[in-house]
């Protein structure tokens, strides 16, 4: 037999038993972002590597290690790689609102959506190479109030998800006037330590000093003595910090302070925010994080507009719920429509009112035995069977209990009513 190309390492093919709690986390983000108003942007899932390498930053991972790069076809002007598949979606999302002028909207503008995020990572539980997140972004919203509302909504998300245990994790990692001097504090803190670094550490001592905090091999020690970014705030930075503190106090909404939390996209100004449920923080995978990035969109070429936003891993949310036991929405009652004749076109018939009643029917389309068709149906989980063409009167069908075994005629209109009435629905 030929051999079967497998899916690429770090990518999944989700089955159906595992689609539907994608269902429901889809739909729990759908209609959260709806109700806290955010309107539904699409953003393409390739863009430019220079945009990533301007806003992500080019020594950030996900543009020195991690990206999935894409060439035009051979010939084309493209033919080099200019673009990367995108390993987040905020550098699009404000790309997009730069191109197409909207600053010019009455804003805050508030935008959402769900898609698919790529990054050559080392595949591992947790981490793939193509993962799915819901991104929220605020743009044109200064004040605390949002960055609080942020994280009530995505602590809101795991709730509604089902999902316990969950901490939120919050830093404020200043902006442009007083991280200098956070970072120098860094430098000659970690350079008189430097031979307890690992290698990717003590390069970023020079170029990116605050990731040396990130590193998830950072022995604890060190992190712990390490100089930390709350006690360099500039004066609007502490109070922007303190406001959204005393917001989320006031909302009952529970978050230690990481002082760690430096994040690893280098666009991030002030507020820095993450979310891990019990058990998994010592393996650094978070299940969402966010932060505001006030310079960003200038950055990219646009007027001064400041931003923030969050990216909620959908699969880690998945993972946790499945570790927690949380089953999927059951679906309603599925109908099987068998027949007693091979008379197909009335069979179809019959399938098309049930659907248009609201019915959830799988057909059978074979000319086997009635017997036959109804044990099929009983194992595909049905558990009504409506059979067509044993009826007595000119609209009726026979709905028979797959479960109790009985069966009675009646109209086709009263099917659904009957089944909804039954409680089994
Ligand atoms: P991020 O922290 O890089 O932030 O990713 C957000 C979330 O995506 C992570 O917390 C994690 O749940 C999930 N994630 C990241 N990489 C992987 C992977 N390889 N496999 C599975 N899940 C993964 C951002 O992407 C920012 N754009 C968030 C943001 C939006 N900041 C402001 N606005």
């Amino acid at each position: 037999m030929a051999r079967t190309p497998a899916a690429p390492r770090g990518t999944r093919d989700i089955l159906p038993e595992e689609t539907a709690l994608w269902r429901r986390v889809e739909s729990v983000a759908r209609e959260l972002s709806d109700r806290y108003a955010f309107e539904r942007v699409e953003t393409p899932l390739f863009e430019r590597v220079e945009l990533f390498a301007r806003s992500a930053g080019e020594t950030s991972d996900v543009v020195e290690k991690e990206m999935f790069r894409v060439a035009g076809a051979k010939g084309s002007e493209e033919e080099r790689a200019e673009w990367a598949l995108r390993p987040e979606p905020t550098a699009g999302i404000v790309r997009a609102y730069i191109e197409h002028g909207l600053h010019v909207q009455p804003g805050p503008l508030r935008f959402w959506l769900i898609g698919a995020m790529f990054r050559y990572d080392r595949p591992q539980a947790g981490r793939y190479r193509q993962f799915t997140q819901w991104d929220c972004e605020v743009l044109g919203d200064p004040g605390p109030m949002v960055d609080a509302e942020l994280i009530e909504l995505a602590l809101r998300f795991y709730a509604d998800c089902g999902v316990t245990g969950v901490t939120a994790h919050l830093n404020s990692i200043g902006d442009g006037a007083c991280r200098p001097a956070f970072r120098e504090a860094l430098v000659e803190y970690f350079a008189r330590v430097e031979d307890r670094l690992t290698d990717d550490s003590r390069r970023r001592l020079r170029i990116n000093p605050l990731r040396v905090l990130d590193d998830r091999r950072l022995d604890p020690d060190l992190a712990a003595g390490a100089p930390r970014s709350i006690d360099f705030l500039c004066e609007p930075c502490r109070q922007h910090f303190d406001a959204v503190r005393s917001l989320l106090d006031g909302l009952g909404c529970r978050y230690v302070i990481d002082h760690r939390l430096v994040r690893g996209l280098d666009y991030y100004t002030r507020t820095t925010f993450e979310f891990f449920v019990a058990g998994r923080e010592g393996q650094q995978q978070a299940l969402g994080g966010g932060g505001r990035y006030d310079g960003l969109v200038e950055a990219l070429g646009g007027r001064p507009t400041t931003g923030i936003g969050f990216g909620l891993g959908l699969d880690r949310t998945i993972m946790a719920m499945a570790e927690q036991g949380i089953e999927p929405p059951r679906d309603g009652a599925l109908v099987a429509v068998v027949g007693a004749t091979d008379d197909l076109v009335a069979r179809l018939r019959v399938c098309t009112a049930l659907r248009e009643a609201g019915v959830r029917v799988r057909p059978d389309g074979s000319t086997r035995k009635l017997g036959k068709q109804l044990e099929a149906a009983a194992k595909a989980g049905a558990r009504w069977a409506v059979i067509v063409g044993e009826e007595t009167a000119g609209d009726s069908v026979v709905l028979r209990d797959l479960d109790a075994g009985e069966q009675q005629e009646l109209p086709l209109a009263g099917v659904a009513a009957s089944i909804a009435g039954s409680g089994a629905a």
